[in-house]
């Protein structure tokens, strides 16, 4: 049974402090098999080897913008076998991205902003993948952005894809931990990685848009790194840039 609405902001005040594992089976209890996980191909696997260790009926799907490293299109392929899951690639409409390549090239977002290719490449197909599901669980944290992140909650109504015929909740199970919390899972878990972190991304995005980081910088920093820090949101998190 769907967690009631209005019961639903005070569960999440109680499930803030617990483990990622038990918001995750509180998810899977409520929505399952109508819930998602959206696997961007980087860290946010643990979420994916949780969800396999808890059991149940769940969804794994990607967003393939047609701009990931091809080391990401291997990486997702070794994840599908490795868990002998099916992992839904959700692509962008084509017509959309003829029309932006055609007026505008393949690099417009270095000129205009990240948010008019993000629209197209992701967050439109995010919203088809969004109408088969209850609710969907994001590897989203607290420490990825000082500017945009540090209060997300650890699930929430998600204003900015629910529709008022269809309303669904965004679990962030792994909103408290931090980077280093996430690895040392990866490593005690034997959790297949993306090879790409071993050579200096720390956040993994398109391939234009995402650049390896230097020793103390903060790895929001290789996203982007042309556009200001409290805009590093591409509309899959809309509900971060809401004004405080
Ligand atoms: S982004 O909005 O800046 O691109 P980020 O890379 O930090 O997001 O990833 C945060 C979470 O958003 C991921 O753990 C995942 O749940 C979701 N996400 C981001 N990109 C994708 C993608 N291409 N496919 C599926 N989920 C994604
Ligand atoms: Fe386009 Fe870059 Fe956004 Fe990927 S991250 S959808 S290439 S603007």
């Amino acid at each position: 049974m769907p967690i009631e609405v209005e019961a639903l902001q005070e569960l999440a005040e109680a499930y803030s402090n617990r483990q990622p594992q038990e918001i995750l089976q509180l998810a899977l209890e409520k929505y399952s098999p109508d819930l998602g996980i959206s696997f961007s191909g980087a860290e946010d696997v643990i979420l994916v080897d949780m969800a396999v260790k808890a059991g149940g009926r769940f969804r794994v799907f990607s967003l393939d913008t047609g701009r990931l490293h091809a080391e990401t299109y291997q990486y997702l392929e070794r994840v599908r076998e490795h868990y002998g899951i099916s992992v839904e690639v959700f692509f962008p409409q084509p017509e959309a991205v003829e029309r932006l390549v055609r007026e505008k090239g393949l690099y417009s977002f270095y000129r205009d902003g990240h948010k008019e290719c993000c629209g197209i490449r992701k967050v439109e197909p995010l919203r088809r993948a969004l109408q088969q599901l209850d609710a969907w669980v994001a590897g989203q944290r607290r420490d990825q952005s000082p500017s945009t992140r540090s209060h997300i909650p650890v699930f929430e109504v998600d204003t900015a894809f629910s529709t008022p015929e269809h309303e669904i909740v965004k679990f962030n199970p792994l909103a408290n931990w931090s980077s280093k919390q996430v690895w040392d899972y990866i490593r005690s878990n034997n959790v297949p990685y993306n090879p790409l972190h071993g050579r200096g991304f720390i956040s993994i995005g398109c391939e234009p848009c995402t650049r390896p980081v230097l020793p103390g910088q903060h790895e929001r920093e290789g996203r982007w790194w042309w556009e200001d820090q409290t805009q590093k949101e591409c509309g899959l998190h809309a509900g971060n840039l809401r004004p405080a």
